[in-house]
């Protein structure tokens, strides 16, 4: 068996929210039989447990502790895609402390062993970039903000787009202006700008780009 056989790979997808990455992530995991984490659910895990727990985001101490009980399996939650959970995940992604503890748990995922998977897929806002510099293949998704508060509108349903694209907004800015780790497109993703394309187009052009980047023989598809 050569060394390439053996190699796992890691694709690392970034972005924004409402940009694609989930849909784009889960079809690239089957496609090509990757372990997938999102994790924005570990950041949102985090978050459901604080609120209910009565928290604001200026407890940092009792956060940080809290983020110590965090597992990767927190992610299958219900309730987590709640907006008042994604509001109170993007305040507390800006710890430095918090990042720190869940960044252990992504390496742990992403360099672990993933069995008789191919590899690891994993999204978020910093995986290309402080997660897994060295990823085989980094893709970064964005679109023009309103689109982006349509999208998820739909997956949604019954909420007012324009309250959607206000939160949203809220988030970006909180996200891509924090200290640590700031959202931002590693030096060497592929960018793609989901604004005009349909979701098979996006899949087909980050498939594209995974299987360019990827040595021959690590993937399975
Ligand atoms: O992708 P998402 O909307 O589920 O993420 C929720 C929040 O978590 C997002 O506002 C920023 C934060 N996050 C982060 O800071 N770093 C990541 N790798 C993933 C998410």
């Amino acid at each position: 068996m050569t060394d390439e056989k053996e190699k796992k790979v890691i694709i690392a997808i970034d972005g924004p929210s409402g940009a694609g990455k989930g849909t784009v992530a889960h079809y690239l995991a089957d496609k090509f039989n990757l372990k997938i984490l999102d994790t924005g659910l570990l950041y949102r895990a985090l978050a459901k447990i604080a609120l209910a727990q009565g928290l604001d985001e200026t407890k940092t101490d009792d956060i940080i502790a809290l983020a110590d009980t965090i597992q990767t399996d927190d992610v299958t939650q219900e309730g987590l895609r709640d907006e008042a959970v994604a509001a109170m995940a993007s305040k507390i992604a800006a710890i430095p402390q918090v990042r720190e503890i869940l960044n252990t748990l992504q390496r742990d995922f992403a360099y672990g062993d993933p069995g008789d998977q191919a590899g690891v897929i994993l999204d978020g806002r910093d995986i290309g970039t402080v997660i897994c510099p060295d990823a085989d293949c980094k893709i970064y998704l964005t679109a023009d903000q309103e689109i982006r508060a349509a999208r998820r509108m739909r997956q949604e349903g019954n909420v007012c787009q324009i309250e959607v694209q206000r939160l949203m907004s809220e988030r970006d800015k909180r996200d891509s202006t924090r200290k640590s780790a700031p959202l931002n497109a590693a030096e060497d993703a592929y960018i793609i700008d989901t604004t005009h394309l349909t979701i098979d187009e996006v899949c087909q052009k980050a498939s594209y780009y995974v299987q360019n980047s990827c040595l021959p023989g690590t993937l399975t598809a």
